[in-house]
């Protein structure tokens, strides 16, 4: 684990709280300090929101509900967002106003109660990776409005410290799976992997397989949160994946393993404007916020397979 002194004694705010990512972050703070969660239900789900937080159902962009989620809240964690790439090409508009309007409501919100910002950014606004591993100097070409909207996110986050002196991280996530990721045609691979190999299979690789991604436990990712909420070095943005990329192809093979399903895997048309390859380059997550990550890929499946098995599933599993 990241060695994190995590925040305690403040009153927090998890946007999107109900949902994959967002539930594990409020799931780390609930014990020490008091927790709002703001989200609309669009996907997030009531039982995800941890005993002795508080639910606010309602929209980030909608001045009412964040002004009374925000009052007197010292730290918020911003992972309210429309998550998927291929969902944002169906809908711009909505990706747009869910991850970029959103986000500068939410930012307006903070700057008001004087309240540090750790915000979800994404590896995807780099665009196809020049060379891997990706530093965050690389330069940025978004190729979905999801890429798009995310750097409009990541741009403001830097654009409230550098303008107004908001204290704000924006941490970049590569590919974060992790109990909780919701099932459904937009879910990420890892989880249609297992929901393939639990129903007889096949797995379904998009294209030929050799496109590269950096897979990120959740509970990684909510200790680079705890630290991002802790670092002197604001204003600034952070890789946070594990500097290792597998193939979709080799993902396919581990899936198989550790189920011990005995399905085929398919081959279907790649996504178009999918990307080729991703691996993050951490010295900067290092440097910052002395985050290292902990969980392997085949040690985070393993321990999801089996606490789905036991029905067991929470952020700690894979440790
Ligand atoms: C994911 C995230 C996105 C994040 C981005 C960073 C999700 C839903 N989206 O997008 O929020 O910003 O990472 O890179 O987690 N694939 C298959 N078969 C399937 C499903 C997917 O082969 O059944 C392939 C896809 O073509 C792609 C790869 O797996 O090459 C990863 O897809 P996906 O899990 O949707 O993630 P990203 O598109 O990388």
């Amino acid at each position: 684990m990241t060695d994190v002194d995590a925040p305690s004694g403040l009153t927090t705010l998890v946007t999107g709280g109900a949902g994959f990512v967002g539930s594990h972050v409020a799931d780390a703070l609930v014990a020490d300090n008091e927790v709002r969660v703001l989200d609309d239900l669009s996907t997030g789900r009531p039982g995800n929101v941890p005993d002795g937080a508080t639910l606010v159902e309602g929209d980030v962009r909608d001045p009412n509900d964040l002004g009374a989620a925000m009052e007197g809240v010292d730290l918020v964690f911003h992972e309210a967002g429309l998550v998927s790439v291929p969902d944002s090409v169906e809908r711009p508009a909505e990706s747009h106003d869910r991850n970029a309007t959103a986000t500068v409501r939410l930012l307006e919100a903070a700057r008001r109660a004087d309240a540090r910002a750790v915000l979800a950014s994404s590896v995807a606004i780099y665009g196809e990776p020049e060379s891997v591993p990706v530093a965050e100097d690389h330069p940025k070409e978004p190729a979905s409005p999801y890429a798009l909207d995310k750097l409009a996110l990541d741009h403001y986050a830097r654009l409230y410290n550098d303008l107004y002196g908001l204290e704000t991280v924006a941490l970049r996530y590569f590919n974060v799976y992790g109990p909780g990721q919701a099932s459904g045609p937009y879910s990420g691979v890892i989880r249609a992997f297992l929901d393939q190999a639990r129903s007889g299979g096949p797995l379904t690789v998009e294209g030929d397989g050799e496109q590269t991604r950096d897979f990120v436990h959740v509970s990684d990712v909510v200790d680079a949160n705890l630290a991002a909420a802790r670092t002197d070095d604001v204003g600034t943005a952070v890789n946070v994946g594990t500097g290792e990329s597998v193939t979709i192809r080799e993902l396919a093979g581990t899936v198989r393993d550790v189920t011990g399903a005995d399905v085929d895997v398919v081959h279907t048309d790649p996504r178009p404007g999918d990307l080729r390859r991703s691996r993050a380059d951490l010295s900067r997550a290092r440097e910052v916020l002395g985050y290292e990550p902990t969980v392997s890929l085949r040690d985070g499946l393993a321990a999801l397979v089996e606490s789905e098995r036991t029905g067991t599933a929470d952020a700690s599993a894979g440790r």
